[in-house]
C-alpha cells in the first residue's frame, strides 16, 4: 500500500544486487512511496548482478561507485543531485563482504590483511559516504542515512567472524556521525539490525540456512524479511521520524529480548502445545 510518504524526495540506495538483495527491495518500495532515486554497485557487480534490470524497472540509473573509493562517492553524489535535481534526502548503505567468510578462514585464523578490507567495504565505506555528503554539502535539512547492521555486534555468532567487528564499527560511525550531522542539518543517522535474510551475503556465512530457521522460531513475530525492512527503511527516511537519530534500532521480530523458548528449544513447532 503506497502512501506517498517520500513524495518530493531524492535517495540514493546503495547494494542491490539481484533480486534478493535487501537493497533491491528498499528500492522498490521507495520508488512506491514516490520518491526519486538512483541506485548504486560496486563496478563488479554490475557485471554480474542484475541491477540494471531494477533500474530499468525503476525508470533510473545505475551510477556505479567502489564505495571504498573518496572519489567514486564524490563523482556518485554529483551525478545525483544532477539527475535528481537537488540536494538527496536520503541514503541507505547496504554494503556488507568479508574476505575471510568468503575464503573460509576461522575467526582464530585470520588473514588480518583480508580483514581490514572487510572493515573498508562494510563500515569505514559508511564513513566514507557520510564524509562526501557532509563536505559536498549534499544532504538537504531534515535528510536521513540508515545503514544496515546484525546484532553480531552485540552478542556472538561463532561464523559471523570478521563482520561483528565490522557491523560494532558501523554502528559506531552511526552514532558519531549523526552528532555532526544533527548539528550542521537536522540529517539523521542510524542502523537498522535485521534478521536473517535469504540473499547472496547472508547466506554465505556457514550454517546459515540452520540459524535463519532457529532466529525464526524463536522470535515470537518470526524473522523479519526484506519487504519488511523495506517497510521500515520508508518510515525511516520519511519525515514521520524526524527526531530520531543515533540510534541502533532492531528489526528482528523481537528475537534481540529472547532467552529462550520452548518451540526453539525442542526445534519442533509440536512443543508449544
Ligand atoms: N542477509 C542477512 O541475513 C542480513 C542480516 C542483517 C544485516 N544484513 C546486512 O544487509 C546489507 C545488505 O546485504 P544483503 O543481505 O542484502 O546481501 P547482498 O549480497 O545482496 O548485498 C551486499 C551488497 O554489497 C555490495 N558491495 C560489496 N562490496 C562493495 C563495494 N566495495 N562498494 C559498493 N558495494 C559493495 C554488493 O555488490 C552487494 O550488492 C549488508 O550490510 C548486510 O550485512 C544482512
Amino acid at each position: 500500500m503506497a502512501n506517498n510518504l517520500l513524495k518530493g524526495k531524492r535517495g540514493i540506495i546503495f547494494g542491490a544486487l539481484d533480486e534478493k538483495s535487501i537493497a533491491w527491495a528498499v528500492a522498490e518500495r521507495c520508488h512506491e512511496e514516490g520518491a526519486q532515486i538512483v541506485l548504486t554497485n560496486a563496478p563488479v557487480a554490475l557485471r554480474f548482478g542484475k541491477i540494471n534490470e531494477l533500474a530499468e524497472k525503476l525508470n533510473t540509473k545505475v551510477i556505479p561507485a567502489d564505495a571504498t573509493k573518496i572519489e567514486d562517492i564524490e563523482n556518485l553524489f554529483t551525478e545525483s543531485m544532477e539527475l535528481l535535481g537537488g540536494k538527496i534526502d536520503f541514503v541507505l548503505h547496504s554494503i556488507g563482504m568479508s574476505l575471510n567468510v568468503r575464503k573460509k578462514k576461522e575467526y582464530t585464523n585470520l588473514n588480518h590483511d583480508w580483514m581490514l578490507k572487510t572493515f573498508d567495504i562494510s563500515a569505514v565505506s559508511f564513513h566514507k559516504v557520510m564524509q562526501v555528503a557532509y563536505n559536498m554539502d549534499a544532504m538537504n535539512d531534515g535528510g536521513s542515512i540508515l545503514a544496515l547492521t546484525y546484532m553480531a555486534a552485540q552478542r556472538t555468532f561463532p561464523e559471523y567472524n570478521e563482520m561483528a567487528e565490522s557491523k560494532a564499527l558501523l554502528e559506531s560511525y552511526a552514532r558519531s556521525f549523526g552528532y555532526h550531522f544533527g548539528v550542521k542539518n537536522k540529517v539523521r543517522v542510524n542502523t537498522i539490525s535485521q534478521s536473517p535474510t535469504m540473499t547472496t551475503a547472508g547466506s554465505g556465512v556457514k550454517g546459515f540456512g540452520t540459524f535463519f530457521d532457529f532466529a525464526d522460531k524463536m522470535s515470537p513475530l518470526g524473522n523479519a524479511d526484506a519487504a519488511s525492512c523495506a517497510d521500515y527503511c520508508v518510515v525511516m527516511f520519511s519525515d514521520l521520524t524526524r527526531m530520531v537519530t543515533m540510534q541502533n534500532l532492531f528489526h528482528d521480530g523481537g528475537f534481540i529480548n529472547m532467552g529462550i523458548n520452548s518451540v526453539a528449544l525442542a526445534g519442533d513447532e509440536d512443543a508449544e502445545a
